[in-house]
């Protein structure tokens, strides 16, 4: 199965100068960790890592350090994590039939988690990996700050990645959201737009996006945790 690496992002609310992925966690950079996962999952056999040209020399050092076992290709980002996907998508080899969407910053995935969203990609046309929620969700008016609505919390699930999906109705869907303008923040939006299937796979509470200072406090502690034990 190929797998799509978005790492195109700026890092903005990390508060660093540059792509949060090229930052330090346990001493190798964050995203040596992502890529050491998916490399290491059985079911993966191909991943194409779409980044900032710029950044491009310090990915090559990352693969350099620790080549990885299947082949890599590098793909150009966009401005938006929605137009990288796009690109992505553009450059898959021919003949991929599904495919899977891991974010760069989600560093602590276990290979496992990627070989069963693979295995259940094979069973539906979309998957996701999510987690029930442990907060209380409120639904506010941003007008004046009132709540309007607590959904059932039973109902909710954080979405993370690995997404998985058909290849030819990802990029339907990617086309007509270019075309009608839509924004959203992971694909699996895509497809639900569409009217097209996704089906939950259950994630792992460690799998974090890692996206602010905290929350590179909190990978590295359950990297030690994971290390020590
Ligand atoms: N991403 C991407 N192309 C973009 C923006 C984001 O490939 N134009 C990637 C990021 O590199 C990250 C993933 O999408 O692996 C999830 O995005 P996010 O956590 O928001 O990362 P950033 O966009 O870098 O962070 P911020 O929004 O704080 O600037
Ligand atoms: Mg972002």
């Amino acid at each position: 199965m190929h797998l799509l690496i978005p790492a195109a992002g700026m890092g903005r609310r990390m508060g660093s100068d540059r792509n949060k992925l090229l930052l330090q966690l346990s001493n190798r950079p964050l995203l040596a960790w992502t890529l050491q996962a998916a490399n290491a999952a059985e079911q993966i056999s191909w991943i194409g890592i779409i980044g900032q040209p710029t950044d491009w020399p310090d990915f090559k050092a990352i693969l350099a350090a620790e080549p990885p076992s299947k082949p890599v290709e590098f793909i150009r980002g966009g401005d938006t994590r929605q137009e990288s996907v796009y690109n992505g998508l553009q450059a898959l080899p021919d003949g991929a039939e599904r495919v899977l969407i891991h974010d760069g910053a989600r560093a602590l995935a276990t290979p496992h988690l990627f070989d069963r969203c693979a295995e259940s990609l094979r069973h539906c046309r979309g998957i996701v990996a999510a987690v029930p929620v442990k907060d209380t969700i409120k639904i506010v008016d941003p007008t004046d700050e009132l709540i309007r609505e607590t959904p059932d919390r039973r109902n909710l699930w954080a979405a993370q990645t690995p997404q998985g999906f058909e290849v030819a109705a990802l990029k339907n869907c990617h086309d007509r959201g270019r075309r009608e303008g839509w924004q959203v923040t992971d694909d699996a939006a895509l497809f639900e737009k569409n009217g097209l299937p996704v089906k939950i796979v259950p994630g792992e509470e460690t799998n974090l996006k890692i996206t602010t200072p905290v929350d590179l406090a909190i990978a590295e502690l359950i990297l030690q945790q994971r290390l020590g034990s």
